[in-house]
């Protein structure tokens, strides 16, 4: 079978592999799940992977099968599988297990190892191919209703996570009512933080560079956010006009502004951070009046990477409840479709290039047409 694949470390190396298709029996004790794959979203990790700045191939394996935001139908299942069925529309999860404590209880989102491992991105294949097979631990179900945008589980489940852990966080208030939130950046991450949040009823505003009108200005409207351009107002304005903020979520990719978000962040606030930036940007900030504000505000940060099934279930979860309040919002995010493996080429160049892309996403087969499977 088909798959897109890298030489980790070489820069546009994207290519053509062939693999022999998965087996049931790949996966020990009939727990196997064989998928077959009908889209792949791609993103800014798949961006530097593509670059050779990032990713790794699986030990002795020269290439990696890149792709890690997957959507598929099951198609066989081994004897011992009662979770799925042949029909089922499914998510695999990204990370995989390592050796340490948190990984031994199912949160290898939170290892603690130096290796991690994560399909499509470091030392596991990834999706963008045919079929893959899994243990029904890492597959997690998408209702027939939503899989016009279960494309989207995946990303969503980021947000999912970083939002879920600062509400953990804030159990150190005895009560904590979060009111006003800021999210920072408003690119695919931004968006589902947007809507993650106006879904629990806060009051949003999200900072993007780009001023309104643009789609991802419209569809924060959408969603009941105020969208500002920080061309048009600074971040500190922003928290005088409309602050003070409860919870930022800092999904820019540009670490200076952190900086500038533990000052504007509220009392007894806690400010997320997700963004992945593998430069090397050094900023001058005025440390001790961020480090008072934090000390006498009792202010919290948190970083937060990836997710388990518990997220990948709420990001179903929410993307139904989006679907209930906010009709057909999430389909509006799948602006750049490219059709086929084959044609691995225009995807990175869609991904790289095409301004305004929200989401890129390879289809194999459409969901709708990808039939009853009864
Ligand atoms: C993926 C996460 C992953 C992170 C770092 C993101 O693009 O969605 O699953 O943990 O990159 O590799
Ligand atoms: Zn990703």
């Amino acid at each position: 079978m088909k798959a897109i694949a890298v030489y980790p470390g070489k820069a546009n190396s994207t290519h053509l592999a062939e693999l022999p298709k998965p087996a049931l029996s790949d996966v020990p004790g009939g727990r196997g799940v064989l998928v077959r794959l009908l889209r792949c979203g791609v993103d800014g990790t798949d961006k530097e992977i593509n670059a050779g700045e990032y990713g790794k191939a699986p030990e002795g394996c020269s290439f990696l099968v890149t792709g890690h935001e997957n959507f598929g139908r099951v198609e066989a299942v081994g004897d011992h599988v009662t979770e799925l069925r042949p029909g089922d529309y499914v998510v695999a999860t990204v990370r995989r297990p390592g050796g340490s404590l948190y990984d031994l209880i199912g949160t290898y989102d939170m290892t603690t190892d130096d290796e991690y491992y994560e399909r499509g991105i470091n030392l596991r294949h990834g999706f963008l191919t045919e079929y893959y097979v899994d243990d029904p631990e890492y597959i997690v179900k998408v209702p027939d209703g939503l899989a016009d945008v279960g494309v989207l589980v995946e990303p969503l489940s980021v947000p999912e996570k970083g939002i879920l852990q600062a509400y953990e966080i804030q159990r150190r208030l005895r009560v904590w009512r979060p009111r006003k939130a800021a999210v920072l950046g408003a690119g695919t991450i931004g968006l589902f933080a947007t809507m993650i949040m106006r879904l629990r009823g806060l009051d949003v505003t999200t900072v993007g560079l780009t001023p309104k009108p643009y789609l991802n200005s419209d569809l924060i409207e959408a969603l009941g956010a105020r969208y500002l351009s920080t061309r048009d107002v600074p971040l500190r304005e922003a928290a005088t006009a409309y602050g003070p903020f409860d919870i930022i979520y800092e999904a820019t990719g540009y670490s200076p502004l952190v900086f500038e978000a533990m000052d504007v962040l509220g009392k007894n606030g806690v400010l997320v951070l997700a963004s992945v930036t593998g430069g090397n940007r050094r900023v001058e900030v005025p440390a001790d009046k961020i480090n008072l504000g934090f000390v006498l505000g009792n202010k919290v940060m948190v970083g937060t990477v990836n997710g388990n099934r518990e997220h990948f279930e709420a990001a179903v979860r929410d993307l139904a409840l989006a679907a209930a309040q906010v009709p057909g919002w999430a389909a509006r995010l799948l602006t750049h479709p490219v059709r086929g493996l084959e044609n691995y080429r225009r995807l990175i160049d869609t991904l790289t290039t095409a301004g305004g892309a929200i989401k890129v996403f390879l289809e194999i087969a459409s969901p709708s047409a990808a039939g009853s499977g009864e």
